[in-house]
């Protein structure tokens, strides 16, 4: 089997990417409850219940074949296989040939890497497994760590719509960044793995 394609279950240096399974619960539960994680996001924080729902569809996220697939990844660290975070690989449902990137982690594990890491591979699944020829990801402006993050990963920053969106009560501005596929063929091999 090839390691880019379904089933996926990746590894990286530090980190395990699995589906998500229902045993996930305390730990989205961890993370989604916290105001500081949802601040940027568009919904959250997000009780039990809540938390219950999201899992119980991000289960069945575990296969990303073509337009309109989502695929939803568990960050786990290596050393001792506690879930940190999550994933998202979303196929837009067209015949662009793109995807969006997402990624959540802890606060107790941010700043370390982490998620360049893990979001890493979600390139490599996008570009050299499933031949996308476009991968973006957006963020509110404020939102300085992830814009950071797809900075590290490679990614260019293509746009600011200020005040495009209406969020919690407040206007917000997006930041767009995306990167091409011979964009993500010319870095270096240790950008790439
Ligand atoms: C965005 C997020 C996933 C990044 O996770 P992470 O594991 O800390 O990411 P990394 O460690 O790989 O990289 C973070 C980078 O942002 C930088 N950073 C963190 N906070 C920052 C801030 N307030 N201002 C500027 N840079 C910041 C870090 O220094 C690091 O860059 P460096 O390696 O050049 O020092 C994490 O902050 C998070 O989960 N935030 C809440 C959820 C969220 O907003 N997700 C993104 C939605 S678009």
């Amino acid at each position: 089997m090839d390691a880019d394609h379904p089933p996926f279950r990746l590894e990286t240096d530090r980190l395990l990417l699995r589906p998500f399974a229902p045993s996930d619960h305390d730990a989205m539960l961890a993370i989604y409850s916290r105001e500081d994680v949802v601040r940027y996001l568009y919904e959250g924080p997000h009780d039990e219940d809540e938390v219950r729902e999201r899992l119980a569809v991000k289960v069945t996220q575990r296969e990303i074949e073509g337009p309109g697939d989502i695929l939803r990844l568990a960050v786990l660290l290596k050393a001792n296989a506690r879930v940190i975070g999550d994933l998202t690989l979303r196929w837009m449902p067209d015949e662009h040939r793109q995807a969006e990137i997402g990624f959540v982690v802890h606060p107790d594990f941010q700043g370390k890497g982490y998620t360049t890491e893990a979001a890493r591979v979600l390139l490599r699944v996008a570009f050299d497994a499933l031949g996308l020829h476009r991968v973006f990801g957006r963020t509110e402006a404020r939102n300085e760590a992830s814009a950071r993050v797809m900075e590290k990963l490679g990614m260019r920053r293509e746009a600011i719509l200020l005040e495009n969106e209406f969020v919690k009560d407040e206007w917000q501005s997006e930041i767009d960044y995306a990167i091409l596929d011979r964009e993500w063929k010319a870095l270096p091999a240790k950008r790439r793995r």
